[in-house]
């Protein structure tokens, strides 16, 4: 009971860690080698937490599920193509009470065209026992 207890204390400051892909929208298009900035927020919380890193990867569904959506992809089994691996160090947003770090990423110049699932794996270190967390965010976007 006490171990319930403890779990879902865990998950509900787990749940107050989340971070979100706010930009780009969600159904964005890119064409192949174009740029575009992953805005990668998080709120500001008391909890206390320590950022490790995050990996944004671009995973094609054209022939893995129904055309024009990633219905079924589990992106927490893979990412696709890495498009950046690194430090997460996100800054308080300017007049604005959350923290965020854009990061500028390039789709690959020999994308396949079709829906595309962009994936961020986020690595923290959450509350003061710092506890190993890792959620993977994921919206689908389409290759033009
Ligand atoms: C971060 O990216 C967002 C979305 O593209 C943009 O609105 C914002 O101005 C960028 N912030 C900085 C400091 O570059």
């Amino acid at each position: 009971m006490k171990f319930l207890l403890v779990l879902s204390a865990f998950a509900s400051l787990a749940a107050a860690q989340m971070a979100v892909i706010r930009a780009p929208p969600a159904q964005s298009t890119f064409a192949p080698g174009e740029q575009f900035i992953v805005d990668v927020d998080r709120p500001d919380t008391l909890t206390g937490s320590q950022e490790v890193s995050v990996a944004i990867g671009l995973l094609s569904c054209a022939g893995q599920a129904p055309p024009g959506t990633c219905d079924g992809i589990d992106t927490t089994e893979e990412i696709g193509t890495p498009l950046y691996a690194g430090p997460y160090t996100p800054q308080l947003r300017p007049g604005g009470s959350d923290l965020f770090q854009n990061f500028t990423v390039a789709v690959p110049a020999d994308f396949p065209s079709g829906a595309a699932a962009l994936s961020v794996a986020h690595f923290s270190l959450v509350g003061a026992r710092y506890w190993p967390t890792l959620e993977v965010l994921t919206e689908t976007v389409f290759i033009s």
